[in-house]
């Protein structure tokens, strides 16, 4: 079932019309569906169902406690990429053993913290960290579950900004270079190699390129057994893609068959750390149209969200599906425009040169697919409040985070 979608003449986030939502808790406003993002999850547990597994939903994609309380409760684990990533985690009943903390730039204060809450692994990106760790567990008197990130050089066909398997990315051990980075890692008596670890990139429509990160991933384990390092978890990333336009990406099902032969003779706990792919289609940005605005030579729709509340336009030439919510419109004639926000930049922008059915002042839109990297990329920019956040489960909502008041703004600033 579409979980966004017309109902009786207006769009509606399950049972609950998104014009009663921007009545009540006013625009801009992210709107996300519970069963959505459910149904997202289970999609994932299902595919993978027959294979020791554990989804740790990417934080950083969404990181609202409302919606990271709801995947904790179908039982996901967290990928986290900073403190702040764990507290929240840890916040939402994110139980620590189903935690495991990414990132190229972690700090010793963060890595205590971790130790301390008794994660499941680091993903380890560098020697230097490797020592870090080892020095830091220590002190803590412990030792810290690891895994490498192992970059395996393939080329994930992706948007340049969100790919991260190649060579020339900062992400990553290269391949070449693993043996030696594992000998050393399990020489060092701070730390206890449990896992191998990649990330290819983010959006990827294929499964192609997973298949061959996976299986180079795969020989890798074997030959580590070999030199009598054993891996129990083998992790290998996030990154399947979502529709935003007409993408076809494949199921996580379809990925689970793509990847699962690969590895399953090795006898490994499968840990995948899907983000967009959860969330992503489950969300939307409500939006009120605040004027229309036309020159000779352009027609601008101009909305009350900007840049600050989704960047993704500005930042990857990201399209999202402008929809009305009031479904007669989409009878009305189309017109070409821009869609912009009240932002003083020209980048400001949600939509460039789109066809739409032609938008009056006071209409509601929804900005599509917008649940994944949206809110959690949000800025204060132009001293504009953050927007609320609201979780519809059937004909109920909650508002799962308030819009931000000026107060907020300001606070821990000083007048001099
Ligand atoms: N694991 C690691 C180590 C990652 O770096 C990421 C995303 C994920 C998992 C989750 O990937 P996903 O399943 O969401 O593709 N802001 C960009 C996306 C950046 C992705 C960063 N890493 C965007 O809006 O497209």
């Amino acid at each position: 079932m579409e979980h966004i979608a017309y109902r009786h003449g207006q769009l509606s986030c399950e049972s609950v019309s998104l014009r009663a939502v921007a009545e009540a808790v006013g625009t801009p406003a992210y709107v996300y569906s519970k069963a959505a993002l459910l149904d997202a999850f289970g999609a994932y547990d299902r595919a993978f169902t027959d294979t020791p597994h554990l989804i740790c939903y990417s934080v950083k994609a969404n990181s609202t406690l409302g919606v990271l309380s709801t995947l904790a409760k179908a039982g996901a684990g967290a990928d986290i990429v900073s403190g702040g990533e764990l507290y929240r985690a840890l916040r939402a009943g994110i139980p620590p053993r189903k935690i495991i903390f990414d990132g190229v730039g972690k700090t010793r204060d963060e890595m205590r913290d971790a130790l301390k809450a008794d994660i499941l692994m680091f993903n380890v990106e560098s020697m230097s960290e490797l020592r870090a760790l080892d020095e830091v567990a220590r002190e803590v008197g412990t030792r810290a579950p690891v895994a490498l990130r192992v970059n395996p050089d393939v080329d994930p066909q992706t948007h340049p900004y969100i790919a991260t398997g190649l060579k020339t990315s900062k992400f990553g051990i290269p391949i070449d270079l693993a043996l030696d980075s594992y000998a050393e890692a399990a020489r060092l008596p701070g730390l206890e190699v449990v896992g191998i670890d990649m990330h290819i990139g983010s959006q990827l429509t294929k499964t192609s390129p997973f298949a061959d990160a996976a299986a180079r991933l795969g020989a890798l384990v074997k030959m580590l057994r070999e030199r009598g390092i054993v891996i129990r978890l083998l992790d290998v990333g996030g990154g399947l893609g979502i529709r935003y336009r007409d993408e076809a990406p494949p199921s996580p099902l379809d990925y689970a068959r793509a990847v699962i032969p690969l590895i399953k003779e090795l006898g490994v706990t499968i840990l995948i750390e899907p983000g967009r792919s959860i969330v992503g289609n489950a969300g939307v940005l409500l939006t009120r149209v605040l004027y229309r605005k036309e020159t000779p030579d352009k027609r601008f729709v101009v909305v009350d969200a900007a840049m600050n509340d989704l960047i993704r336009p500005a930042l990857y030439n990201a399209y999202h599906e402008i929809r009305p919510i009031d479904e007669r419109r989409l009878t009305s004639p189309v017109e070409t425009a821009d869609v912009v926000g009240p932002i003083c930049e020209s980048g400001d922008f949600l939509a460039k040169d789109r066809p739409l059915p032609r938008a009056e002042e006071g209409d509601l839109l929804a900005v599509m697919s917008a649940g994944a990297y949206t809110s959690v990329m949000a800025s204060n920019y132009n001293t504009r409040p953050r927007a609320a956040e609201v979780l519809v489960d059937g004909n109920r909502y909650t508002i799962v985070r308030r819009r931000e008041t000026y107060e907020d703004l300001v606070a821990g600033e000083t007048v001099l």
